[in-house]
């Protein structure tokens, strides 16, 4: 009979303990367990508080709000106290008798007939805290081993609950603190540009963050857009959630609508477990959805279904699922010109454009260019601990330069530069040969350009496997936008690349 009843309690107290994320209310369910099953008339969990080294009463069954305050014991003081000194489970079979029961709560009014049971509750040998107890022991009640032996069982699943809450809330503080650091990154402070058209996409930025609005972000590659979608995320009042970027131009069309929407279990071969999709996880967050444009038609509409009622299915199920996310796309396409050919769907285009934000290119706000040179020369010399300046006609050459590649090829000239030089100054004939081949006014320097190459066909080829090179880097390997950024199609650079034997694993 009572084998049974310790087994169910015991079964039970492992359940409840986490049963949730509140501390307080699964120890109180567990001990509303012990006493409903064995009997007891109070029970209390301390816990140690590793700064004052004291312990508390975390929760209390059968106490008043007033005793449970007046519980605090130093360690080695009272019965509690000695208990997590030793470590040591201590069993007293008549309080009124024993002159070391502080009864500090003075919950028992009168302490004779009253046995009292206190147990450590330690791992690993960390004493982290002890349970205590109350019984009324009479004869045939009998063994106290019983009790113990149950009371042994049941603190270690407190030690073990108490250590995993512990380690949750320090994770949720390092979140919170990681977080802190994502936002302060995404500042508009860390985002260089004083040019009037760089100030007018601060202020549109500015004033759509707090909206919820569906942003599309337009500009040439390396302008900015990721970085403009991560500042919106971070400074909305969704920035303690998720910001989830999808670049579709980098998965294979076919796996487009399983990442973006997940997949059941069983949904096709192979498909042997469920999958949440992006928009799952941008749940309550922002999803940026990079290079809209190559969104394959079948999926343009189920993403216009996600936009006008917030809800969609997984691959394999007829469950619809709703999701609350805040939509950014960005795209170097001309979208309108997608629409007059019928490869993007116009209501699709009118609900993406709600408020349509255009990055300019860098060549269109080169008075931009000596102040991100300073900032990324800053963020590369700390990085790679160098001391590099650039000299002022390095300057001045850098800021005539048109930059095809934008923000992210200014970035990757500026850590080549501050890696590569020995110098301490860089002066113009150090920049990079692409850089000094290039001249808006006049025709390309002769001297600079030409690198011991035996005639003008090598050296075209030689300047063109550079440029792919160099594109594919900034691309990180994607294919379709280093085409878009040298302007020839996906086909030609494809024929470039075997024919230059360029290994596309490097990127
Ligand atoms: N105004 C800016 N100030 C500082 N860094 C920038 C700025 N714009 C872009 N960058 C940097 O340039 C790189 C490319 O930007 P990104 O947002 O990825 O461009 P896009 O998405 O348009 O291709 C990133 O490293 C980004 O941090
Ligand atoms: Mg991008």
């Amino acid at each position: 009979m009572r084998k049974n009843a310790e087994l169910s309690a015991i079964l039970q107290v492992s359940q409840v303990l986490t049963s949730s994320l509140d501390l307080e209310k699964n120890l109180y369910a567990a001990m509303e367990i012990l006493a409903g099953r064995l009997g007891l008339q109070r029970g209390c969990v301390f816990l140690l508080d590793p700064v004052t080294r004291e312990l508390k009463i975390v929760s209390a069954y059968g106490l008043s709000r007033e005793e449970i305050q007046r519980g605090k014991y130093r360690i080695g003081e009272g019965i509690v106290g000695r208990v997590i000194e030793t470590g040591q489970p201590m069993f007293i079979p008549n309080i009124g008798a024993e002159p070391k029961f502080l009864n500090k709560t003075d919950s028992r009014p009168q302490k004779s007939g009253i046995s009292f049971l206190c147990m450590p509750i330690a791992l690993d040998g960390r004493s982290l805290g002890v349970i205590s107890v109350d019984g009324i022991y009479t004869a045939q009640e009998g063994n106290v081993d019983d009790d113990l032996r149950v009371l042994s069982i049941v603190s270690s699943f407190i030690a073990q609950f108490v250590l995993l809450w512990e380690h949750l809330r320090q994770a949720e503080n390092e979140c919170g603190h990681l977080r802190m650091q994502l936002k302060e990154k995404f500042s508009l402070p860390n985002i260089v540009g004083e040019s009037a058209p760089f100030q007018q996409v601060l202020k549109l930025v500015r004033r759509v963050a707090a909206t919820d609005t569906t942003v599309l972000l337009l500009g040439e590659s390396g302008t900015g857009k990721e970085l403009i979608a991560q500042t919106l995320h971070y400074q909305s009042r969704r920035a303690k959630q998720s910001f989830v970027a999808v670049n579709l131009a980098a998965l294979p069309e076919n796996l487009i609508e399983a990442e973006l929407f997940g997949v059941e279990k069983g949904a096709f071969t192979g498909a042997a477990v469920r999958r949440a999709g992006r928009f799952e996880l941008a749940d309550q967050g922002t999803i940026f959805l990079d290079e809209i444009g190559e969104l394959p038609l079948n999926l343009q509409v189920k993403l216009l279904r996600v936009l006008q009622e917030r809800t969609f299915e997984r691959i394999g199920s007829s469950d619809s699922m709703a999701v609350d996310v805040r939509v950014v796309t960005a795209t170097n396409r001309n979208l309108m010109e997608a629409v007059a050919k019928g490869t993007f769907r116009e209501d699709l285009y009118w609900r993406l454009n709600v408020v349509p934000i255009v990055l300019p290119p860098l060549r269109e706000r080169a008075e931009d260019i000596p102040l991100l040179l300073d900032f990324y020369m800053d963020k590369f010399n700390r990085l790679h601990q160098r001391r590099v300046r650039l000299n002022p006609a390095a300057v001045a050459r850098l800021k005539s330069y048109a930059w095809p590649g934008n923000v992210r090829e200014l970035a990757n000239t500026t850590e080549r530069l501050v890696i590569m030089t020995d110098k301490e100054t860089i002066a113009e004939g150090d920049l990079p040969p692409n850089i000094l081949c290039f001249n808006s006014t006049a025709a390309p320097m002769r001297d600079f350009c030409a690198p011991g190459a035996e005639d003008l066909g090598d050296e075209v080829q030689q300047l063109e496997r550079r440029r792919i090179l160099q594109a594919l880097k900034d691309t990180r390997g994607v294919q379709q936008q280093a085409s878009r950024i040298l302007g020839i199609t996906p086909r030609q650079l494809g024929y470039r690349i075997r024919k230059y034997g360029i290994d596309l694993r490097a990127f």
